[in-house]
């Protein structure tokens, strides 16, 4: 479908549920601004896993799929028009099996090793080629460290190779492989998983770690990366919180959306019953509960709040059945939402939540991009970090919904409406509405104190199948299609339809 056709749709859609609408107010200070939402909340995560990287990314130099150095060029363009702010590169799990100098040098003289379930690596994507990508997104680089498997030296060297200049070996080392100029690491993470993948530990063993690895790790003091602790359940966030202040900006937590909440039958990534529907989005909104507990620990032990919680693996993860490669999942209208919810609430959290990256970019779980040899699809998901652009660095505001309605089937109920507002860096105010509702389209009244709002326009993402998804043969079954309305008698009123995620600029 066109996006003209996708637009008359979307109107179809919102008319034939005028009916049954249900009714929301919004109310939103713009007179007083909140903290600034960090643009690196919409990181992404790029791990040498599946076809993630090889293939999904990097196709190589030789190949016929159109690339620049090895990076495909479809892409790297649609990540460039994503704003992508940062990159998480090479894990994950990866990290912790990575050993960084396996990717330097000629790339035909690499070795070739296994990782994980006994995949070969082959290294031809190593540091200066993830430079490379980051240079051409114009991202920030979050570098992943191996704790596991490493050694201190050898993350110490990693760094030194990294941000050295001049008068350093391994700068030379750099140089000599086509790198003059230190590479710019905005963010270092310690180890990854610590409590499963990288090692098994307990929090207390790897604060002890991560202080002797902090320690060692050299850089020039204006290019030193900012050091992230690698974080587990709130009793993790104690110890660290407790052990490591001054030593790190920043305790990560992954946390993951299944369906059923049970990880040996997780849900189907389509054609599921709505029972799967509420479900996804009541995990996903657990989301709120899980950094509220975090930060109170953060609170306690960091008042300054100079340490950030860093969620820095987050997103849907569904049965693999029939994947064409390891954890690559289909992405629907319920991935939009899910990402959305997320977002409005890491908004909510912006004070602490300074970093977040999605897992993952490219596809594997709640990828942004889809592939298969030389074509590519973008998801719902996509769309959804494409109309939250606004958000990034802009400050957030007061908003509080009066009457929220409630969304049930059988014994689950959730919000019906989430919402977030902040003011961009373009100067406008931007209000974002996702309805949970699957079937019922609502009516949101919106005040707002500090300014006069004439309308609103953007964007809106829905369909009429919950699952409805973009595929190789249609790739534009489902996009955003645009939205405006104007406000009557100086009210504004903004119907939002079922099963959708919107973004508009207010006019003031
Ligand atoms: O994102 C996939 C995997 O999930 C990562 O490698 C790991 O950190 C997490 O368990």
């Amino acid at each position: 479908m066109n996006a003209f056709k996708h637009g008359l749709a979307v109107l179809g859609l919102i008319a034939a549920s005028a009916h049954a609408a249900n009714q929301v107010s919004i109310h939103i200070d713009a007179g007083k601004p909140g903290p600034v939402i960090n643009k690196h909340v919409y990181g992404q995560f790029a791990e040498h896993l599946g076809t993630g990287v090889y293939e999904g990314m990097w196709v190589g130099t030789k190949s016929n799929i159109p690339n620049t150095r090895g990076w495909r060029n479809d892409v790297v363009d649609a990540l460039k028009a994503l704003h992508v702010p940062l990159v998480r590169w090479p894990g994950g799990c990866f990290a912790d099996s990575y050993h960084w100098r396996d990717g330097i040098g000629p790339q035909d003289k690499r070795p070739s090793n296994v990782h994980g379930s006994h995949v070969e690596e082959i290294n031809a994507v190593g540091t200066h080629e993830f430079f490379d990508l980051i240079d051409m997104l114009g991202a920030d680089a979050y570098i992943n460290g191996n704790v596991g498997s490493g050694s201190v030296q050898e993350m110490s060297d990693w760094v030194e190779y990294m941000t050295a200049d001049g008068g350093s070996p391994l700068a030379r080392l750099r140089a000599q492989n086509g790198h003059e100029k230190p590479f710019k690491v905005a963010y270092f993470g310690i180890g990854n998983e610590l409590w499963g993948c990288g090692g098994n530990m307990k929090p207390d063993y790897y604060a002890n770690l991560y202080s002797n690895y902090e320690h060692f790790l050299r850089a020039p003091q204006k290019a030193r990366p900012k050091m992230i602790a690698s974080g587990g359940d709130t009793e993790w966030t104690q110890v660290l919180s407790k052990e490591l202040k001054g030593r790190t900006i920043g305790i990560s937590v992954h946390q993951y959306t299944v369906p059923t909440g049970n990880w040996d039958v997780k849900g189907k990534a389509l054609g599921f019953e709505e029972g799967e529907w509420i479900s996804t989005l009541a995990n996903t909104l657990k989301m709120d509960q899980i950094v509220k507990d975090h930060v109170a620990v953060l609170d306690k032990n960091d008042p300054e709040k100079k340490i950030g919680l860093m969620v820095d693996e987050w997103g849907t993860w569904y049965d693999e059945a029939g994947a064409k490669s390891a954890l690559y999942q289909q992405n629907s209208l319920r991935d939009a939402l899910v990402a959305a919810l997320n977002f409005n609430i890491f908004h909510e959290h912006a004070e602490r939540v300074t970093l977040t990256t999605i897992a993952q970019m490219v596809n594997v779980l709640q990828a942004m991009i889809l592939t298969d040899k030389e074509k590519m699809v973008l998801t719902p998901t996509y769309y959804a970090f494409q109309m939250y652009v606004p958000f990034q660095d802009a400050k957030s505001l007061p908003l509080a919904i009066t009457d929220n309605t409630r969304y049930t089937l059988g014994a689950t109920t959730i919000p019906g409406v989430s919402a977030s507002a902040a003011r961009a860096k373009d100067g406008k105010m931007y209000l974002a509405l996702v309805n949970t509702d699957p079937s019922k389209a609502v009516d949101v009244a919106v005040e707002v104190t500090g300014t006069k709002v004439k309308g609103a326009a953007g964007k809106v993402l829905t369909s009429v199948a919950m699952d409805a998804h973009n595929t190789f043969e249609n790739p534009q079954v489902i996009e955003p299609a645009a939205f405006g309305t104007r406000a009557a008698d100086g009210k504004l009123s903004i119907k939002v339809p079922a099963k959708a995620v919107m973004v508009v600029a207010l006019e003031e």
